[in-house]
């Protein structure tokens, strides 16, 4: 459906989208993930056609279409504040798009009825935006973005300006139309979880580049850097040293202790970050095998369904164990073993020891004459 080749952006000198690359597949749900000012909307409007690259290409069904102009390209664009026709009523805004194309009478009225059915809202014909709800009024404009049957939408954060619970919803329903319709939606949002729940696949972009592409659970449960398992849910994060490895098991030391990991590709004396889930700590009165973490309870923090525990480890660093509340969990002032599923470890590779190779192959003594020198 969407080809993205190699795209990159400037405003001035900012290089705001980097050599990314993207395939979406028709009828595919694609979010793109990332924090604010990372160039999510840029790709977006260059997919629209609102701006143009610098380099690279965009293919719209195979078809070259970075010279074809916004209106021309087969596709539809809803944005953060909606952009209602104030002054007209919600079929009239829903209508819109089938007048533009000069469409029947007949064929106006019932694809406007089955629009507004689609999105629950039969009976609001006569209405004004103003009259109108934020949920229901985003709900106008998605009937009015897909009346025409584009077969690819992008959204911008479309859901940003709704309270939290009717955002949710709104989730389950832009989904649900999504699968009905069969259009290509690409998304953008910073909200990790809106993109987890929607998406077949999220993209996660770092300062204009692409960090890593997955189903959301390849995302969540095997985050390829550091980067992208803290800004996917909670986590605990630390850095180790490989000290051995026996098959897939890695022996790992940390400045708070020892503990356990899977992983292949990686070699003893290797730096490494691990990151394991809060709901995936487990607790012990005695050391478990493999594992030489000790720490005492901080405190307990209820948060509606889960409970979680900060808990400290020698070197000051806190780690936090979370579960369902009700469930047992230890007591604050008490001190335990903590320790985990080796399988449940996410080891990433880190940037250090890049940094230590390079400078492994630097010459130091002539390195400090320059210096000297300059
Ligand atoms: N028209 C413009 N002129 C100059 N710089 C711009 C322009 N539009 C965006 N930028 C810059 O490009 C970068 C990417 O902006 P963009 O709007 O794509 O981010 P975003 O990922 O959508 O962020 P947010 O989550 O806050 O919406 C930012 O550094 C921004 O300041
Ligand atoms: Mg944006």
């Amino acid at each position: 459906m969407l080809e993205l080749k190699n795209i990159d952006k400037y405003f001035g000198d900012n290089h705001v989208v980097q050599n990314f690359s993207l395939n979406v597949e028709s009828g595919e749900f694609v979010s793109l993930l990332g924090p604010s000012g990372c160039g999510k909307t840029t790709l977006l409007r260059m997919v629209a056609g609102f701006e143009h690259p610098d380099g690279g290409d965009i293919l719209l069904l195979g078809k070259r279409i970075n010279q074809i102009p916004s209106h021309r390209r087969n596709l539809h664009t809803l944005f953060q504040n909606y952009a209602l026709f104030p002054h007209m009523n919600v079929f009239d805004n829903v209508a819109y798009g089938l007048r533009m194309h000069f469409a029947s009478k007949a064929t106006i009225r019932n694809s406007v009825a089955e629009a507004l059915e689609m999105v629950r809202l039969t009976g609001f014909e006569n209405r004004f935006p103003a009259q109108m709800s934020g949920g229901q009024r985003q709900r106008v404009a998605l009937a009015r973005a897909v009346i025409n049957r584009p077969p690819l939408l992008l959204l911008d954060e479309p859901l940003t300006a709704l309270d939290q619970k009717l955002r949710a919803e709104m989730r389950f329903e832009l989904r649900h139309l999504q699968q009905t319709l069969g259009i290509t939606f690409v998304y953008v949002t910073h909200d990790q979880e809106e993109a987890l729940v929607m998406s077949d696949r999220v993209v996660v972009m770092r300062a204009g580049n692409l960090e890593q592409v997955g189903t959301p659970s390849e995302i969540y449960f095997q985050p390829k850097s550091k980067f992208v398992s803290e800004f996917i849910g909670e986590t605990n994060l630390f850095e180790a040293m490989v000290k051995e490895v026996s098959e897939t098991t890695l022996n790992l030391s940390s400045e708070s202790g020892e503990s356990l990991a899977k992983g292949i590709s990686f070699s003893a004396g290797e730096l490494v970050h691990v990151s394991i889930r809060p709901d995936k700590i487990r607790w012990s009165e005695t050391p478990v095998p493999g594992f030489m973490l000790c720490g005492i309870v901080q405190d307990q923090l209820f948060c509606g369904p889960v409970t979680k525990v900060l808990i400290e480890l020698p070197n000051g660093e806190n780690f936090k164990i979370s579960r369902l509340s009700g469930t047992p969990l230890p007591p604050t002032g008490t001190q335990w073993y903590l320790y985990w599923n080796p399988e449940d470890a996410v080891v990433m590779h880190s940037v250090a020891n890049k940094v230590r190779n390079t400078m492994e192959n630097v010459d130091l003594g002539k390195w400090v004459e320059n210096v000297k020198s300059a």
